[in-house]
């Protein structure tokens, strides 16, 4: 399967043009950057996360957050070792407002809390795998295409990875009706982000 057959292969409810990487690679060591902080939190989420289990203990939970926090943390090694090669550095602080907004999507009160903490890190990954699909296409760097193309890949298996934890206390249609109205939500908040040099941006108008 080639990186375009697996992106339309994603649930996700608007497409990312190739504009969108040709905009943001202009600024690699921002994008850079922003990614950075994206996989920290990503780590960060897993290991906050792991102690959330739904009622009954969940076979297979723990593994599950420590196998992402631990690759999310091998993604921030290898970003930061691309950052500090082409002279950038991380920043202390960071704003991510795609993010806030979807995590005001999240309802309070058990079990539909952590449902919809689970799915808003589902939709988190399932973008971010289109974006590095977008990016390794768009890049004409072989070394941020190749690094772009791996992540797609282990940002799907992320994706899925979440959305069966939540098969596995949530009644199917259940899960389904909640999943498509959290893809409608993502879809409209990321088109009200600014545009510019980070992974979940606005597409220039
Ligand atoms: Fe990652
Ligand atoms: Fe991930």
């Amino acid at each position: 399967m080639t990186l375009t057959e697996s992106a339309t292969a994603l649930p996700l409810h608007s497409a990312t043009p190739i504009e969108w990487g040709r905009a943001v690679l202009a600024e690699p060591v921002r994008l850079l950057i922003d990614h950075a902080f994206l996989e920290k939190k990503a780590a960060s989420n897993a290991m906050e996360l792991l102690t959330r289990w739904p009622n009954e203990w969940l076979e297979g939970w723990v593994e599950a957050m420590t196998g992402v926090a631990r690759d999310e943390a091998n993604h921030l090694a290898q970003v930061t070792r691309i950052l500090l090669a082409r002279g950038g550095r991380l920043d202390r602080h960071h704003k991510n407002p795609y993010a806030n907004d979807l995590r005001q999507l999240v309802r309070k009160g058990e079990p539909v809390e952590l449902l919809d903490r689970l799915l808003v890190a589902a939709l988190i990954e399932a973008r971010s795998a289109e974006r590095f699909g977008v990016l390794a296409a768009a890049s004409s760097d072989a070394e941020l295409a190749a690094f772009y193309r791996s992540l797609f890949q282990s940002e799907v298996g992320h994706y899925k990875l979440f959305l069966n934890l939540c098969r596995k206390f949530t009644a199917a249609d259940v899960l389904e009706s909640r999943w498509q109205q959290m893809l409608t939500a993502e879809a409209r908040i990321l088109a009200g982000q600014e545009p510019g040099p980070r992974i979940h941006s606005g597409v220039p108008r």
